[in-house]
């Protein structure tokens, strides 16, 4: 599991000066508030390893391929407020429900529904979205379940309910999205009409091998 270093940040009264002490204080709540999120992904990380690891004692199977877990960069939270046209402040953060993410890649397309399907039966777990884009790909060909939820987060001093975005995907899935952003978005110029359509293809493709085989998969 990939999580940046935690931050620490106390806020000694005696040496912010008067003037600094509201930014200090915006950014002391910033890091809190980051915290906060990165306790909600431990938790339906936890979540996810304990169904895994079921799944491996009672039927000698693991569902789950691999898992990656991100909080959103500053740098990126920045960007989307910006798209978005909301203001740079703490209150615009709750209307983003990406600041925590979890990928989870499955060996197979059944996993996928199945494993989403134990998540949300999770009394304290709260399905705020779903977006079934291994049903209806999106217009580029991407695949993938796409899942926010909010879980509960209890702290010192109040329970806060935060939402957590799930990609649930397969590992032929996971490698044309990893693949396909490298291509998108990492090269300077972008990339032509002709390369898209190139990519949709490699998509299908994807797909067909995924179809196959979980067939191989069930037949054994
Ligand atoms: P955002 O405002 O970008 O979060 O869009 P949205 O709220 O409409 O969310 P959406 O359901 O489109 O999911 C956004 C996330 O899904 C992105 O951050 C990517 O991780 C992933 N994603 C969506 N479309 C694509 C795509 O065409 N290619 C790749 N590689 N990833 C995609
Ligand atoms: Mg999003």
């Amino acid at each position: 599991m990939i999580i940046e270093k935690k931050d620490n940040f106390h806020l000694d009264e005696d040496v912010v000066p008067g003037a600094l002490k509201p930014l200090m204080e915006e950014f002391q709540d910033f890091i809190l508030l980051r915290n906060t999120y990165h306790a909600a992904i431990r938790e339906v990380s936890t979540k996810l390893e304990i169904l895994d690891d079921e799944f491996q004692v009672r039927y000698d199977y693991n569902p789950i391929h691999h898992m990656e877990c991100r909080l959103k960069s500053p740098r990126s939270l920045f960007e989307k407020l910006e798209r978005k046209g909301l203001e740079i402040e703490i209150a615009s953060i709750y209307q983003i429900t990406d600041m925590a993410g979890i990928r989870v890649i499955c060996n197979y397309i059944d996993d996928v529904y199945a494993v989403a399907s134990l998540l949300l039966k999770q009394d304290d777990i709260k399905l705020i979205r779903r977006r079934d884009y291994i049903k209806e790909p999106k217009e580029s060909g991407y695949r993938s379940l796409h899942l926010v939820v909010e879980i509960p987060v209890f702290l010192s001093d109040k329970t806060e309910m935060v939402p957590v975005e799930i990609q649930l995907r397969t590992i032929a899935m996971d490698t044309w999205a990893s693949l396909e952003h490298e291509l998108k978005y990492k090269r300077s110029g972008g990339i032509t009409p002709e390369m898209e359509e190139e990519l949709k293809d490699c998509a299908n493709a994807m797909a067909e091998v995924d179809r196959r085989m979980e067939e191989i998969h069930k037949a054994l």
